[in-house]
C-alpha cells in the first residue's frame, strides 16, 4: 500500500487564495500589510529562502522591504535596523533570515525585533506565549505542519507524536503544538538510545533533524503519518528530506514529498502571520 501525499504546494496555494482575499479587504480599509526580510551576508541557500518569501508577499498583495547587507556589518548596525523598523508603521512583520554570520548574537538580535512584529515566532515572548497557550506568533514550519494535518481532518487527541529533533526553531515549538492538540508527546535527538522503538510507537512521526535517511521504512508503523520537515541534498545534488520517502511511502498511511511538502507552508504561515499582524493594528 502507498501513503497518501500531503500536497503543501496545492494546500498552499488554498490557504494564499484566501490570504490576497482578506489582503484586499484590509487595503480597502487603508492598510496594506508589510513584511520586511533582511538577509545579512551571501549564504545562498539563504538567498534562495528570501527570495521565496518576498515573491510570496508580492504575490498575495502584500508589501515587502527586501534588505540585504554584506556580511561585515557589525551587530550594532543590524540591531539598529531591526529599531528603526520596529517603529515603521508600514511594517508589520519583521524577518531576520538565518544564520546570521559568526560574529552576531542571533538570539539578541531576534530579542531587539518587537514581539507584535515577530512574524518568524522566534522571540522569547512568542516561545513563552506559544508554551503557555497564550495568543502570540507561531514558528512558521511548525504551524505549517499542524495546517497540513488539519487540511486531513487528523484528530491528534491521545495520539503518539514523535518529533525527531530538538530546535528553538522547528523540534520544540512542534511539540507543543501537538500538546495543545492532545496528543501525547515524545522529542527524540541526538542523544536518543533506541530511536527507532520511539518511531515504531508513533501515530504521527514529524522528522526535523537536517540529515538524510533520519526515518527510513522498518522504523514506521503502518498507517502513520509522516511529515517531513528535512531540507537536504542527496548524492545526485537533488533536494530531499530526512525521511527516506521512497521506502517509507509504502509504509506510511500519510507523507509530505520534499520538495513541495512542508517547505511551501512555511512561506504560506509566514504570510499568515504577517497578515495577522496587519489585522490587529
Ligand atoms: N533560516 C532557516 N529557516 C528560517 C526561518 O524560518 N526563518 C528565519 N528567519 N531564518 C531561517
Amino acid at each position: 500500500m502507498s501513503a497518501q501525499l500531503i500536497d503543501g504546494i496545492a494546500l498552499s496555494r488554498h490557504i494564499r487564495t484566501d490570504i490576497a482575499a482578506r489582503v484586499q479587504t484590509l487595503k480597502a480599509r487603508g492598510v496594506t500589510p508589510g513584511l520586511a526580510v533582511i538577509l545579512v551576508g551571501d549564504d545562498p541557500a539563504s538567498a534562495v529562502y528570501v527570495r521565496n518569501k518576498v515573491k510570496a508577499c508580492n504575490e498575495t498583495g502584500m508589501h515587502s522591504l527586501l534588505e540585504t547587507y554584506p556580511a561585515s556589518m557589525t551587530e550594532a548596525q543590524l540591531l539598529d535596523r531591526v529599531q528603526a523598523l520596529n517603529q515603521d508603521p508600514s511594517i508589520h512583520g519583521i524577518l531576520v533570515q538565518l544564520p546570521l554570520p559568526p560574529h552576531m548574537d542571533a538570539q539578541k538580535v531576534i530579542e531587539t525585533i518587537s514581539p507584535d512584529k515577530d512574524v518568524d515566532g522566534f522571540h522569547v515572548a512568542s516561545a513563552g506565549a506559544l508554551m503557555t497557550g497564550l495568543p502570540g506568533f507561531w514558528p512558521c514550519t511548525p504551524y505549517g505542519c499542524m495546517k497540513m494535518l488539519e487540511s486531513i481532518n487528523y484528530d491528534l487527541r491521545g495520539k503518539h507524536a514523535v518529533v525527531i529533533g530538538r530546535s528553538n526553531i522547528v523540534g520544540k515549538p512542534m511539540a507543543m503544538m501537538l500538546l495543545h492538540k492532545n496528543a501525547t508527546v515524545t522529542i527524540c535527538h541526538s542523544a536518543t538510545t533506541d530511536l527507532k522503538a520511539m518511531t515504531l510507537q508513533a501515530d504521527v512521526v514529524v522528522a526535523a533533524v537536517g540529515k538524510r535517511n533520519v526515518l527510513t521504512a522498518d522504523m514506521v508503523k503502518p498507517g502513520a503519518v509522516v511529515l517531513d520537515v528535512g531540507m537536504n541534498r542527496n548524492d545526485e545534488g537533488k533536494l530531499c528530506g530526512d525521511v527516506d520517502f521512497a521506502g517509507v511511502r509504502e509504509v506510511a498511511g500519510y507523507i509530505t514529498p520534499v520538495p513541495g511538502g512542508v517547505g511551501p507552508m512555511t512561506i504560506t504561515m509566514l504570510m499568515v502571520n504577517t497578515l495577522e499582524s496587519a489585522e490587529k493594528k
